[in-house]
């Protein structure tokens, strides 16, 4: 997977890039990273990259011909190195305005080789030079962040762990919140007990039917508690076993 961020900020994402699972993954060259700054392209003789929104209004606007040239010099380099002329990259802004980031859209972008992340800051970006480039408008959640450099890295390091090599241990990517459509069950290591707290008898059985059978109840009622939408879901997709039927009378 090759990365590409756009941002006004390069150090904030190369710093938690390179850090813990995605750094190990960066060096192993199981991911790139490519940041570069929109600021580079702003042709202002001070530099700037934003203005005054026209019909007024609080805070300024990113303008739109650093972001342009800034993703069509991107756009080049990624065509030269897969010669994939057809079809272009998809581009991900982070905004509020955009669909929910969700486990599984993080699946479906982890099939793609390249993906460009555009961070706006400020009151946001000149809408025309979105129409021209974004692919995909993206939220993290209801809530305003100060820019898109925290919901690209939330991104980048969902769809990190399930790119194949990036997590050591494969299956942990499998049983976990989400993946079955329920939230993960609750965890226990050493030692057997702490502040008087027992770990459950079952886990210490070593009977790994039984062990998995328990576990599934815990993501159940977990999940009814914590988010009954997601169980309603869950129980549509997977009814209960029909109750035998009583003998007539
Ligand atoms: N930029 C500011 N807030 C955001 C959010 N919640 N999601 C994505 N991008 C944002």
């Amino acid at each position: 997977m090759n990365y590409h961020v756009m941002t006004l900020f390069p150090e904030m994402i190369e710093h938690a890039m390179n850090i813990s699972i995605t750094g190990r993954a960066l060096k192993n060259g199981i991911l790139a990273l490519d940041v570069v700054n929109i600021r580079d392209y702003s042709k202002d003789k001070h530099n700037r990259v934003d203005d005054y929104p026209y019909g007024g209004g609080a805070g300024m606007v990113m303008q739109a011909q650093p972001v342009y040239d800034c993703h069509q010099d991107l756009v080049k380099k990624i065509m030269d190195r897969t010669k994939e002329k057809g079809r272009l990259p998809r581009t991900i802004y982070l905004t509020p305005q955009g669909h929910t980031f969700h486990q599984k859209m993080a699946e479906e972008l982890a099939k793609e080789e390249d993906l460009i992340f555009l961070c706006g800051h400020y009151e946001g970006i000149d809408e025309r030079v979105l129409q021209k480039i974004v692919t995909d408008q993206v939220s993290i959640g209801d809530y305003v962040l100060t820019g898109g450099e925290l919901p690209a890295m939330v991104m980048m390091d969902t769809i990190s762990r399930l790119i194949p090599g990036v997590l050591h241990n494969e299956d942990s990517a499998e049983a976990e919140s989400f993946s079955n459509d329920l939230l993960e069950y609750p965890q226990y290591t050493r030692p057997p007990e702490f502040m008087g707290e027992k770990v459950p008898d079952i886990l210490l059985t070593g009977n790994h039917a039984k062990i998995e059978a328990w576990r599934l109840e815990q993501a159940m009622e977990r999940t009814k508690k914590a988010r009954p939408e997601l169980y309603e879901a869950y129980m549509l997709k997977n009814p209960p076993k029909l109750q035998k039927r009583r003998k007539k009378k």
